[in-house]
């Protein structure tokens, strides 16, 4: 029997309502393998600032130290709410960028994935849809502009001023390429290479180092494309990406239209992936406004869940069971008010009914 440690932090806002659903997908696949789960919960977050003075505690950097793979949840709190917080332990930069660096996890996941069954979120035109949209961007999570040096104050005029750094080094570079190589190796054996090569030195260097990565994968046809471009091209012409590269900032960017052109922020769940430890998360913010009120689709934490068995526990197969069985929920009409207006047509379900329904699926 194997058996696997995950860390669970819940997060804020929403977060705890849709890891609850997650656990219940843990229970399931628990049940039919050969396989244990220790879940151990931890606070992180805004929450987590409130109740232990810092929104990554030392308790909780030692259980995701100890863990297999981490599962986390939203976190973040009201533009207003946050003002309660000192800047510097707000729980993006106090919790969420210190969990990137601490584990380096360095390549993040994030499928923008619209089958059939999902098409009538998307405020895309069915011709636009085709057959679906089934596209993996890959976004470089711990360098880059994000984790750069912060400068602010007067300069010599009496003006205030703030210098950030966007710094990449060629090892960076190359280890993230060929991440996405390797994944196009595993699809269709395309990629688009995103970047601003037409006033960024940074890209310039990044595409030189492609250059060199590429040789190891001629099977593989690269596609540049200008990340402005592409901005455009997700909307007009999505179904012609399949992989998709590019560093941090662009990523964070492109992704949340990932996220637009499905619909919602709410269909996007990622992996985050080190060379030793691995996190997976919804791609989306806490919801603040929607929070404990059991209406927030559990689709991205569940979503997690199931790139955390693909990725870290090398259960493929049930992976695609997760993401089928959450599918075919929506196929039978259903919905969370979230993710659709009353009178839509569709059978209205809460958070936890979500998650039921899932696992019924599931272990059909
Ligand atoms: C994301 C988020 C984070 C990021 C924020 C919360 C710091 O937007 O994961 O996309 O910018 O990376
Ligand atoms: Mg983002």
């Amino acid at each position: 029997m194997k058996s696997y440690k995950i860390a669970l932090l819940a997060g804020d806002g929403i977060g705890p309502e849709i890891m609850q659903e997650a656990i219940k997908i843990f229970k399931v696949i628990e049940s039919r393998n050969e396989v244990q789960f220790e879940l151990i919960p931890a606070p992180f977050g805004a929450n987590a600032y409130f109740s232990h003075g810092h929104p990554f505690p030392d308790e909780t950097k030692a259980v995701c130290d100890k863990a297999d793979a981490i599962l986390k949840g939203p976190i973040g709190l009201s533009h207003e709410e946050s003002k309660k917080i000192p800047v510097e332990l707000q729980p993006e930069r106090g919790a969420l960028l210190p969990l990137r660096r601490r584990y380096n996890t360095y390549a993040n996941f994030r499928p923008v994935s619209l089958p059939k069954e999902l098409a009538h979120f998307s405020p895309l035109k069915p011709e636009i849809i085709g057959d679906g949209i089934d596209l993996l961007m890959i976004r470089e999570l711990v360098g880059g502009l994000y984790f750069g040096e912060k400068e602010t104050g007067i300069n010599d005029q009496g003006l205030r001023y703030v210098k950030e750094s966007l710094e990449y080094d060629e090892e960076q570079i190359r280890r993230i390429l060929h991440v996405a190589f390797k994944q196009a190796m595993r699809r269709k054996k395309i990629l688009h290479n995103i970047h601003k090569s037409n006033v960024l030195k940074s890209s310039v260097l990044w595409n030189e180092v492609l250059e060199e990565v590429a040789v190891e994968y001629p099977d593989v046809e690269v596609r540049h494309l200008l990340v402005d471009a592409a901005a455009t091209l997700l909307c007009l012409n999505p179904t012609q990406f399949d992989v998709m590269v590019m560093e941090n900032m662009f990523g964070d960017i492109l992704s949340d239209q990932g996220g637009g052109i499905l619909g919602s922020l709410g269909l996007m769940p990622s992996a985050c992936l080190g060379d030793e430890k691995a996190y997976y998360e919804p791609s989306h913010g806490s919801a603040p406004d929607i929070a404990g009120k059991n209406i927030a689709n559990p689709y991205s934490m569940i979503g997690s869940v199931a790139m955390m068995l693909e990725n870290s526990f090398d259960m493929e197969e049930e992976a695609k069971n997760v993401w089928n069985a959450m599918q075919s929920v929506f196929a039978d009409g259903y919905s969370t008010p979230d993710l659709s207006k009353p009178g839509a047509n569709v059978k209205m379900i809460n958070t936890d009914e979500f998650g039921d329904k899932v696992v019924e699926k599931l272990s059909q």
